[in-house]
């Protein structure tokens, strides 16, 4: 077979369906702007600028098993899910981030074909999972405030789309979709997935529904609250009826024995993390109240660990840019539901102190 008919076997969809772009990790950024990585400021990644746990350092080191299978059922981690959520074993599952299990619920429900609502701007990997899928995107676009445009949404759930997705917080907005607002979409006939990727910095949760409403589900993440984002660990709050699908279909070692043990000593190790989570919420509101004193810049509320702005004179490619060249990362958007917008996730109180005197250089 030749390469070229090799090619001719690939799946169409998958030839033109279009990448998600991902960001790229500190060492890269420093080699591209010839900056030592240490002096590189990281805030286009969500991610927790103190790390983990000290103890869950110490946990990897001690861990005695790495040459052995984790355990598939994950049953250490979701009891201690129990725990912290609240919600009954039987209804948790965990992922490698909840990026998989995205991947999995859609791997559940769609077939070529199928539809699936997503409301952007919003989090990328609803439509690349979906494509991966095979499945139709239907795109429900935002209101001007980025509350979701339920009655929109619902004609298309009555239309026969099987799942819809909301980020709650929002990724890139950083609002949170209000309960009454899901229990409207719960009405309808799809999967209604409310990820709560930023739950531990809003504190606004759906996740008891789930026990009340078979056609709802919650993810959540161990990678920003808990800074774990390289170990590539989540977990879903599931109806009942659906664990036993999940469980089948899901890769029988999908969280892998160091991710496991991470977060297992991060849900030992709260105290600390909460302490961790206040920092940044405390630094999210002295990142807001400095932006906002920028004329130039519109600042969205947000209630996650990133603010969304809308630099006003068109200017925010340069902004973005200019930052980039004195080593802070931000990121930049330009879509036709965002236009001239960066998202500047919470950093350290000495990061913060570093962009706005940058960006008070550059105006
Ligand atoms: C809304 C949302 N969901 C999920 C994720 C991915 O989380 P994980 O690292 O657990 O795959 C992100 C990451 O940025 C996100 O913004």
């Amino acid at each position: 077979m030749s390469p070229e008919d090799m090619e001719k076997i690939i799946r169409p969809d998958i030839k033109d369906m279009p990448p998600y772009i991902p960001i790229e990790p500190t060492d890269v950024l420093s080699r591209r702007i010839d900056m030592p990585e240490e002096s590189v400021i990281k805030l286009d990644g969500n991610e927790n600028p103190y790390g983990c746990s000290p103890k869950v350092k110490q946990a990897l080191a001690g861990y005695s098993y790495y040459h052995l299978y984790p355990d598939p059922e994950q049953r250490e981690l979701r009891k201690a899910l129990e725990k912290y959520t609240g919600i009954n074993v039987k209804n948790i599952l965990a992922g490698s981030g909840s990026d998989e299990l995205i991947d999995l619920v859609l791997r559940l429900f769609i077939q070529p074909g199928d539809k699936v609502v997503n409301c952007p701007p919003t989090f990328g990997m609803y439509p690349f999972s979906t494509d991966v899928c095979g499945g139709k995107v239907v795109s429900i676009p935002r209101k001007p405030d980025f509350s979701v445009d339920t009655t929109a949404a619902m004609k298309a759930i009555d239309t026969g789309a099987k799942v819809i997705f909301i980020a709650s917080p929002n990724n890139p907005s950083g609002n949170i979709t209000p309960e009454p607002d899901i229990l409207e979409l719960l009405k309808g006939r799809a999967a209604v997935v409310i990820d709560e990727a930023y739950y531990e910095f809003s504190g606004a949760t759906v996740a008891p529904l789930v026990l009340k409403y078979p056609n709802l589900i919650v993810l959540r993440t161990f990678s920003k609250w808990a800074g774990l984002a390289g170990l590539r660990v989540g977990y879903g709050i599931f109806p009942h009826n659906l664990m036993d699908y999940l469980m089948k279909i899901k890769q029988p070692y999908n969280v892998n024995a160091a991710a496991q043990v991470a977060a297992l000593e991060s849900l030992r190790d709260l105290d600390y993390l909460r302490g961790t989570i206040k920092a940044i919420v405390d630094e999210r509101e002295r990142l807001m109240s400095k932006l906002s004193e920028m004329d130039w810049l519109k600042v969205y509320p947000s209630q996650a660990n990133f603010i969304l702005c809308r630099v006003l004179n068109g200017q925010a490619r340069a902004i973005y840019e200019g930052l980039r060249q004195k080593g802070i990362f931000v990121r930049y958007f330009n879509t036709p539901e965002l236009k001239d917008c960066l998202r500047i996730s919470v950093g350290k109180p000495e990061h913060t102190d570093k962009l706005v005197a940058t960006l008070n250089e550059m105006r």
